[in-house]
Order: C-alpha cells, then structure tokens, then sequence
C-alpha cells in the first residue's frame, strides 16, 4: 500500500463545507483494508461499509441477511485501511428497533470506527434520529428506494415517480432533518425530485441513481469496477477506460463527480 496521503481528515464540517462552496464531494462503498486505502488515497471524501456486502460480497440476493457481526468485521477492516476519508457504517436490517438496541448497535460500530451510521426509512426513523445525534452518533439518513424493506416495496424500484409519494418524501426528508439527519441519502428517485430536495435541505444529500444535482454521489464500489453481476441504469464502469487499473478508475470517479459529468442523462430517471 501506497504511504501517500492526498487528503486530510474529512469531517462533517468537510463536506459542509464543500456543499457552501457550490462544490462536490465523491463516496464509495468498501468492505475491507487495502481498498479502503486505494479508495481514500483517490480522494474519495466518504467511504460507506454498506450492508450492500451482503449482495456483492455474500452473494444474497438482498441486503435482508447481513448481521451486526458482518457489519462490525468489515468496520474494521475499512479503519484499518482507511487513509483520512469519513467512515459511515450501515445499521444492517432490523438493527435499529427499539431504543436500546439502536444504541448498543450504533454505539458497536463507531467504536469499530464509523464516524457515522446510516440507516433507511422516512419519517417512522425520526425518533431514531434524534435519539443518536443527540447523543454524538451522527446520521445519515437514507431514503428513496429502501433496500431493506425491498420486500413491502415489491422490488428494487424507482421511488417518487407520482406526484404524492414525490410529496411525502419531501416532506419526510424535511422531518428527518428537523430530527437531527447530518446527511440524506436518496437512492433511485427521479433527477427533479433530487434536486427539489437538495436545494430545500441545509444538509447535505448524497444520491445514487437520483441524478446530478445532489452534494454527492455514491456508488456500490463494485458496480464502480465492473464485476457486479447486474448493471442498473445509473451505473458506470470506471475501470473500462482507466490508464492505471483500480487506483485509476477510483480518481476518475472522484474527477467525474467533482467536474459533473457524472451522472450522465443516460444515468438518470426522469
Ligand atoms: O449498502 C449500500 O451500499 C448502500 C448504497 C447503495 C448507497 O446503501
């Protein structure tokens, strides 16, 4: 691994900060060591163990398995390797359901060496919210299209395409806010709702699939490199037209989202 540090800590106060200037910032999914140092030496800002490890590393076909013990080992991992990105850890599915269990699990993963949790839901998560950042575990919350709650959805679907559900979750993405939400993610939701959202929210919004108007953008590390077995619409493959193999692709990732040129229209619901 390379010694080389191309970026210094990044906090909340970071990206904040990068949101006021109008900027971009970049975030990427890792699940272990070495390429939780390829991807912070890139200048990935936010590095997300996402419980996404459960599909691309566990081969399930949901998120719905992935325990706290799995999310906890890969925590680690990622720390280990990390070289000064923000750390975000996924409370994995029914980890977060009463008070008690919330914290003792959110409480588990930053002493693994998260910065913050995140966790899906709309307004039913708000309490939840509250009670986390109230006590120093800040949150992301995560909205749009829910992984875990794939099964009450009936698939991996776009959200927010009627005018209601578009409403509610502005509404709801207001609330957790209010709640004490330090960033929002929005998966797979039309470009305008995207940008309706992140032009009302102080915070900022990371969106994966949601277009190119959010403070950020994520992706699954392994759709990022190609070896994911299905490729949704708003994927690209960075490693197809990289010079210099992984590290290569990761800096072209950080370019594209920081120049703008990703998400393309062709990587967008309208
Ligand atoms: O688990 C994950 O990787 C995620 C991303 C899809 C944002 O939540």
């Amino acid at each position: 691994m390379s010694s080389q540090i191309k970026q210094r800590n990044v906090t909340l106060t970071t990206l904040i900060d990068i949101k006021n200037r109008g900027e971009k910032f970049a975030c990427l999914t890792a699940y272990d060591a070495c390429f939780a140092s390829i991807l912070s030496e890139a200048g990935i800002e936010v590095i997300l163990v996402g419980d996404s490890l459960g599909m691309v590393l566990q081969g399930h076909d949901s998120t719905l398995p992935v325990t706290m013990a799995d999310m906890i080992y890969h925590m680690q991992c990622v720390k280990r390797g990390n070289r000064g990105s923000l750390l975000m850890a996924d409370l994995p599915f029914m980890s977060y359901s009463s008070e008690t269990q919330t914290l003792e699990n959110a409480a588990a993963l930053m002493r693994a060496g998260a910065h913050m949790v995140k966790l899906e839901g709309g307004a039913w998560i708000a309490n939840t919210t509250h009670l986390l950042s109230e006590r120093g575990m800040p949150v992301c919350a995560h909205m749009g299209l829910t992984p875990q709650s794939v099964n009450r959805i009936g698939g991996f679907h776009v959200q927010g395409r009627d005018t209601q559900q578009a409403q509610s979750i502005i509404e709801e993405a207001s609330l957790l806010q209010d709640a004490g939400a330090s960033i929002l993610l929005l998966e797979c939701v039309p470009r305008d709702l995207a940008r309706t959202i992140t032009d009302t929210l102080e915070i900022p919004v990371i969106g994966i699939g949601a277009g190119p108007d959010t403070t950020a953008q994520i992706m699954v590390l392994h759709d990022a490199l190609g070896v994911s077995p299905i490729t949704p619409k708003f994927v690209k493959n960075f490693l197809v037209d990289s010079q210099n193999g992984i590290p290569g692709a990761i800096e072209n990732f950080v370019q594209a989202v920081k120049d703008k040129s990703f998400p393309a229209d062709e990587h967008c619901f309208n």
